[in-house]
């Protein structure tokens, strides 16, 4: 009939084929060894910066963008922005701090990306990826996942571990409780880099790795989710390594607009405590 129709390939075009494909694995395996310690996949181009008009208003939803009532002039709404939600566990815009703990409190993910024993969301892995690559390329170290998802168990573990070696101020300015931590979500990654020291400590974010990190994190849709200076918003002190996936929208429109905590960005109470 009319469909397309392909001819069985002769064999020189096999053979050629076979060498082009050959090289192209062995190229991969020349690749592998320079790739970030945690990556299970890779795409080594980071995602281009995204234009203006991708850039997002802050406005919790689930009302984030509200459908204009038609009138004879109003152009047909075909490509609405996405509505981010953030208070639900799933959702990548979503806010978990002190007095926001998840719904439900012992929230598991369900697309889990395992790196030795690490865990991340789908989206967060997919982007960290292309994180280490830029970060690689730029000649600033190559990454290292720390830390990734928690459990419930493993963050009440995590908690009463430093709580009972700090004290219960710098305990809790440090580890959430169980069902209060972005790690829970699986879109918080702790990362340091190899070789540059500063592992999970505040003189990460003077390493080469922590401040071009700091710098660039937003074009793979991160943020340093706890900076200096701002513990009376977000409750924690300064921890340079600990990024939270939020998106490129998201992470681009605070650079724009300077605003560094999420709290700040999307209208809500500062949580420097624990309710009760
Ligand atoms: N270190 C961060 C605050 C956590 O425990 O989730
Ligand atoms: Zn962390």
């Amino acid at each position: 009939m009319g469909g397309i129709r392909l001819k069985p390939m002769s064999q020189p075009m096999r053979t050629k084929w076979k060498f082009f494909l050959t090289s192209l694995i062995a190229l991969g395996a020349l690749f592998i060894p320079s790739l970030p310690t945690f990556a299970e996949t890779a795409s080594p181009s980071p995602s281009p910066t995204p234009s203006a008009s991708q850039v997002v208003s802050p406005s919790p939803s689930p009302s984030a963008s509200p459908t204009p009532s038609p009138t004879a002039s109003a152009p047909p709404v075909i490509n609405p922005a996405p509505a981010f939600d953030i208070n639900k566990a799933s959702s990548q815009a979503v806010v978990v701090n002190k007095i926001r703990p998840l719904k439900p409190i012992t929230y598991k993910p369900r697309d889990l990306v395992y790196y030795n024993g690490v865990a991340l969301a789908r989206v967060t892995s997919d982007s960290l990826v292309k994180l280490a690559f830029g970060m690689k390329k730029a000649g600033a170290g190559t990454l290292r996942l720390n830390s990734g998802y928690r459990a419930y168990s493993t963050q009440s573990f995590i908690y009463k571990d430093r709580v009972a070696r700090l004290g219960l101020k710098a305990g809790e300015a440090l580890a959430a409780r169980p069902g209060y931590s972005e790690h829970q979500t699986g879109l918080a990654a702790d990362v340091s880099a190899v070789g540059q020291g500063c592992v999970i400590q505040v003189c990460f974010g003077s390493t080469k790795a922590g401040k071009w990190i700091a710098a660039n994190a937003w074009q793979y849709g991160f943020i340093v989710r706890y900076p200096n200076g701002k513990t009376p918003i977000t409750g924690y002190q300064y921890e340079p390594w600990h990024l939270r996936f939020v998106g490129i929208e998201i992470a681009t429109d605070m650079r724009a607009k300077k605003i560094s905590v999420l709290e700040t960005y999307w209208g809500l109470p500062a949580a420097p405590t624990y309710l009760y």
